[in-house]
């Protein structure tokens, strides 16, 4: 990146796969390995952006020269230390962690056991906050990137999280090509355009996004 598109920035990240106990030995996660956001990460540093990485469950390692690096593990403990980075100023937010919708509400402190009665246990759940939403909304929000992670209907369902969210570059990917793959197939949509790249390696997709990312940046804040 010969013009560093993002110098001087400060961009936050969430990576990884959020993972909300059930009890100490059990839990619920999402699949991701985090390669997508580590590549995103290391894009946005070549790009010669401070970057900050709050990161779950990660199954590749994190990139080199990250400014600021935090482990959080459920959704909560992400949306923490997320805002904790915020507070200090930041220019971009990118949630590219599959996060957790919901947590365990009776969470036991003690390993579950089967007790014989043929009865399983009943795990209840409660709504976590919404990382990407809360930050997008928040007031004088950093100019905010959301993905989707589709099955099906990939643009319908993208384009209505990226107004539910009020995430200005939505970046939309279907899960039977990407999960666990080095490459990826995605579609960004902001307000000008929806661009759909072929499929590339997640490095290259994620410099798609930065150039991306730049430009609307530099344009927000004509
Ligand atoms: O609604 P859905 O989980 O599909 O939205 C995906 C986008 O929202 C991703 O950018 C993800 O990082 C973010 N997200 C979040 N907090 C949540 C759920 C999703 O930041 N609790």
């Amino acid at each position: 990146w010969l013009d560093k598109p993002l110098l001087g920035k400060k961009v936050v990240l969430t990576v990884g796969a959020s993972y909300e106990a059930i009890d100490p030995v059990r839990g619920i996660t999402n699949i991701s390995s985090g390669q997508m956001g580590v590549a995103l990460a290391r894009a946005c540093r070549q790009a010669g952006a401070q970057v900050d990485v709050i990161y779950a469950n990660l199954q590749v390692p994190l990139p080199k020269g990250m400014a600021y690096t935090e482990q959080a593990q459920s959704a909560q403990a992400m949306y923490d230390a997320v805002f904790r980075r915020l507070d200090l100023g930041a220019d971009v937010f990118i949630g590219v962690a599959a996060v957790a919708d919901y947590r365990v509400k009776n969470r036991a402190t003690q390993k579950l056991k089967k007790d014989g009665s043929g009865s399983p246990p009943v795990i209840e759940l409660t709504e976590n906050p919404d990382i990407l939403q809360a930050v997008a909304q928040r007031e004088n929000a950093p100019f905010c990137v959301g993905f989707a992670a589709e099955s099906e209907n990939v643009l319908a369902y993208a384009r209505a999280k990226r107004a539910k969210k009020g995430v200005p570059l939505l970046v939309a990917n279907d899960v039977s090509v990407a999960m666990g793959q080095s490459s990826n197939q995605i579609i960004m949509l902001d307000d000008e355009q929806e661009t759909a790249l072929p499929e590339m390696s997640k490095d290259a997709a994620a410099q798609a996004i930065v150039s991306r990312l730049a430009t609307l940046l530099a344009r927000s804040s004509d």
